[in-house]
């Protein structure tokens, strides 16, 4: 039988490819995508989130969730000044405009209803965008984290950041969400963290066996990978070759466990208030520390069973 996930993200690039991968493996079945203000703003989120599904032909219901994160008005630096438009995630995504329309349910009521609901306790939650909406369901339903079974999210790294010095831009963009969702007491959290994305690249070779399986969700995907290759900050002269995919990482993790790996359990907390740390994840690793270990984390990947895991989801003969 297939796993039951719901997707809760940011759309995005990594967060396209995560999609189309959750809505063709056939050991996945996608039961909804919610969607939360992060890598474009959320009604960018919304449409590009719509696009995807469309253009896979995938009818999976779109809810929409929170718009900014959970105290703060906007980003540690907001929207305007960071400038994250363009780039590796552009406003709108390269595919044709959405014909379908979001579920009417909020991201939030949908969660709660349904984690509450008899498939809740079957269904992992995996989010790839900042954690706001999952704190504010967890917030107006404290029992979710019971039933929740399993949580797993990208964000964070140990040490380093890619939006600061010091922090992971999920993380970053809603620290308070974060904390507030890694003491929820959810029994099941497995962090994915920069550590883990950048040790499973994804290259121009891999698009070009992706393009070769020639689907809908193949062409989209190498698509999208290039274009993160093409606009990655680290790409002096543009001269990589490959991208970290973050996102659809957690997606594999779901059916090859092994895809992570140097996976260590530890007690995590997110700095909310530091002046240059806001957002960095902590990570306990001393032996002797007395804190729950909330969360496992993944230190690393494999990134030939990661390719093979997206090469079998869009030929979707998996
Ligand atoms: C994470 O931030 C977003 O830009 C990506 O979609 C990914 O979820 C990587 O730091
Ligand atoms: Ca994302």
């Amino acid at each position: 039988m297939a796993l039951k996930l719901i997707l809760d993200c940011d759309t995005g690039t990594d967060d396209a490819v995560a999609i189309m991968a959750a809505a063709g493996h056939s050991a996945l079945e996608l039961v909804a995508v919610t969607t939360v203000n992060g890598n474009v703003p959320l009604s960018n989120v919304t449409e590009n989130t719509l696009r995807v599904l469309d253009a896979i032909g995938a009818s999976v219901p779109v809810h929409i969730g929170a718009a900014r994160p959970l105290v703060r008005p906007d980003f540690p630096i907001p929207r305007h000044i960071l400038n994250s438009k363009g780039g590796v995630h552009p406003d709108y995504l390269d595919l044709p405009s959405s014909v379908s329309s979001p579920a009417e349910a909020s991201a939030v009521r949908f969660l709660v209803d349904y984690y509450l609901g008899s498939d809740g306790p079957q269904t992992v939650l995996v989010a790839t965008g900042p954690l706001t909406n999952v704190a504010l369901a967890l917030a107006a339903e404290p029992r979710l984290a019971e039933r929740i079974p399993r949580l797993v999210l990208m964000g964070g790294a140990r040490g380093w950041g890619n939006v600061t010095p010091a922090a992971e831009f999920n993380i970053w963009v809603d620290p308070e969400a974060a904390e507030a969702v890694l003491t929820a007491g959810i029994r099941d959290v497995t962090i994915v963290p920069l550590d883990a994305t950048h040790s499973a690249p994804v290259s121009l070779t891999d698009c070009d066996r992706f393009d070769a399986i020639d689907s809908p969700a193949a062409r989209a995907a190498s698509a999208f990978i290039r274009h993160r290759i093409e606009n990655y900050k680290d790409a002096p002269g543009n001269s990589r070759v490959d991208a970290p995919v973050h996102d659809a990482l957690c997606v594999a993790y779901l059916v090859h466990p092994e895809v992570l790996t140097d996976v260590r359990e530890w007690p995590v907390h997110v700095e909310t208030r530091g002046e240059r740390t806001i957002g960095q994840t902590v990570f306990d690793a001393r032996e002797w520390s007395t804190e729950p270990r909330n969360a496992r984390v993944a230190l690393g990947a494999d990134p030939k069973l990661f390719v093979r895991f997206l090469a079998d989801a869009f030929a979707g003969d998996s």
